[in-house]
Parts: C-alpha cells; structure tokens; sequence
C-alpha cells in the first residue's frame, strides 16, 4: 500500500501558501457563523507543532469523520487571520492509517527509548536497600505492560517533555541529577529514596494520559490524577512483592512504605499545585525542586526552539508570564 507523502510541515507554513498534505486531527469542533451557517473549527497537528484550520463550506458533511485522531488530506490555502496563520479548507477527505506514516505525525523524543530504559536498570541495580530496590525492579525491570508504556508516554499534555518518550527521558534525566546530589550532600541523604522518587514520581502518568495518537487526559487522569493514581501503582507492587515468596527478605517496613509514597504525593511542591502533602523529607524536597528545574529546563529550551519571531526575543510566553532572550542559534535568518 502506498503512503500519501507529508510534503508540508504545519511549522512551514506561510500566508498565502497552497496546501496539499494530510494532517492529523488534534482538536475537532462545529461552531456557528454570523451568517447563521455551521462551519468546522480544526487543529491540525504533526511533529513539527500544530495550525489551526476552518472549513467554512458543508461543514456537517464532516461531522463525525474529521474527528480527532482521524488522518486527513487537507488541501486549502494558508492565510494569517488576526495575526495568526490559518488553513481554509477546500477539501477534507479521511485517510486509513496505512494510507500514512505515523513517524511523520507524532513528535518524539530524540533519544532512544530502548537505551533510556537500559540506563534506567542500570541506577536500579545499583540500589543498595533490598526492599526499595526489590520494588524498583518489580515496576521497571519485570513489569512488561509497565515498561512498555514506560517507553512511549509523553511527559505531558503540552507543558514539558510532551512527546513520544517524553516522560521516560525526564525520569532519566532527574535521576541522574539525583544520584549527583546524593553524592554532593552526602550520607544523611537516602540515595535509594531519592532513585526512587526520580523513577516513580510521575508514573501514574501511564494512565493519566492517553497517546496513541493526539496526547489528551484518559477520565482516570481527570478524576484522579497522576500523583494518586502513583501511589496505587506503588501500593499494587508491594502487596504482588509480599504476595510472593522469596522476592523480599521479610515484609516490608512500614516507613519506607510511608516514604517512598509521600516522595510521590509531594513532588509538586504546594497544596495549590496539587499536592496533597507540602515535602515533609529532604529526599522529596529534593525530588519536587528537581522535577521543577527539569520541567522548566525542557519546557522553555523548547519554546525558544520553536519560536519563530525575528530577533533577538521570543515572543511572549504566556505560561512564565516573559519574554525569552534567545541566543544567536536559536535566531532565524530572515
Ligand atoms: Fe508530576
Ligand atoms: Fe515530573
């Protein structure tokens, strides 16, 4: 079967262009005009970032097939509306998923899921407390649906490491850091706590998010969300380890049961942040200024990547409230 080639990149593209390419749907909506007529109000997306896209003409003969998750050919005409780019959609015709090559759709990490994960066993196996270590290996190493998951998930919806692998390079990236700063501050620090709040704090977001396709909150997330839902996760695995004989050398201690979850509930920091519990540890204070600086880190190198205004400054960020200074690399020649 042959693909319909990706000949333009929603990133690329300018007023007054032609388009011709298909596009994946990641928001899908009928509104009504001024005119009294209903018209369709489309985001399309691929890895190169998203535009938003009407369909003024016959709009309901697509409601219920330009849905989102659906792949589109779109052909239309680009033009910048109120300062924003915009497609006029002249025809909108559904395509199968092998008419497409989803590479070409959904962003990814540039890092190697596979060699993130190896990386990650390795800082597991340096554990030295049985128990903590027992459960690390029980969630990262012996759980396939887990680790599978574990390889693909974004990070987030939109906010930092929100691509394919996303969250798994995350994991890996404030592990590292941690395993530096139980080094730099020391033998008070429980370095395995630490390992464990990098590798767990945010893995209820397996089931938080779906992303198979477009990256959206699964009612799971919406009503209990990633936190909660990673102390269920954390709870689960350590009835399976005491369930079965010989994995742990007696059952396991009450505090460090206590602790490894309260690193998990606290690691955004504050109650209005959406913890239920304010750090109560060194190790999850650490953990949640950890998660912050790496969010934040990702986050704000992404944005400079892909702004797109000339000079020397982004344009406004509306999430940190600035503007960004952007270095010579990130300018554009005009
Ligand atoms: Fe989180
Ligand atoms: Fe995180």
């Amino acid at each position: 079967m042959n693909t319909r080639p990706k000949s333009q990149f929603a990133k690329e593209l300018k007023d007054k262009d032609n388009v011709s390419s298909p596009f994946l749907i990641k928001f899908s909506a009928v509104a009504v005009g001024k005119n009294g007529k209903p018209y369709m109000n489309l985001v399309l997306m691929d890895k190169t970032g998203e535009i938003e896209a009407r369909v003024w003409e016959n709009a309901n003969e697509h409601v219920g097939q330009a849905v989102r998750d659906a792949f589109v050919q779109v052909e239309g005409r680009c033009q910048t509306y109120q300062g924003r780019r915009q497609v006029v959609v002249n025809r909108l015709q559904v395509l199968r998923e092998d008419e497409i090559e989803p590479k070409d759709y959904i962003a990814e990490s540039p890092l190697n899921p596979d060699e993130l994960h190896a990386q990650l066993l390795v800082y597991v196996e340096s554990m030295k407390d049985p128990f903590y270590r027992a459960l690390a290996e029980a969630v990262l190493r012996d759980d396939a649906d887990l680790v599978q998951r574990m390889k693909r998930a974004p990070a987030a919806k939109s906010l930092h490491h929100a691509y394919r692998s996303g969250l798994i390079e995350h994991v890996l990236s404030i592990t590292q850091i941690l395993d530096h700063l139980a080094g730099h501050y020391g033998k008070h620090l429980d370095r395995d706590l630490l390992l464990l709040g990098g590798f767990f704090h945010d893995i209820g977001k397996l089931f938080e998010l779906s992303y198979e396709r477009v990256t959206d909150y699964t009612t799971e997330g919406k009503l209990i969300g990633h936190l909660v839902i990673g102390v269920e996760i954390v709870d689960r695995k350590i009835r399976e380890l005491e369930a079965q004989s010989g994995r742990l050398p007696g059952s396991f201690p009450e505090e460090k049961k206590l602790l490894i979850k309260h690193v998990i509930l606290a690691h955004h920091g504050l109650l209005e942040f959406g913890s239920p519990k304010r750090p109560k540890c060194l190790e999850a204070l650490i953990v949640h200024m950890i998660d912050d600086l790496d969010s934040k880190v990702n986050a704000i190198q992404a944005f400079i990547e892909q702004d797109a205004t000339p000079g020397a400054w982004t344009a406004l960020n509306r999430q940190y409230e600035r503007f960004f200074f952007k270095p010579e690399w990130a300018r554009e020649e005009y």
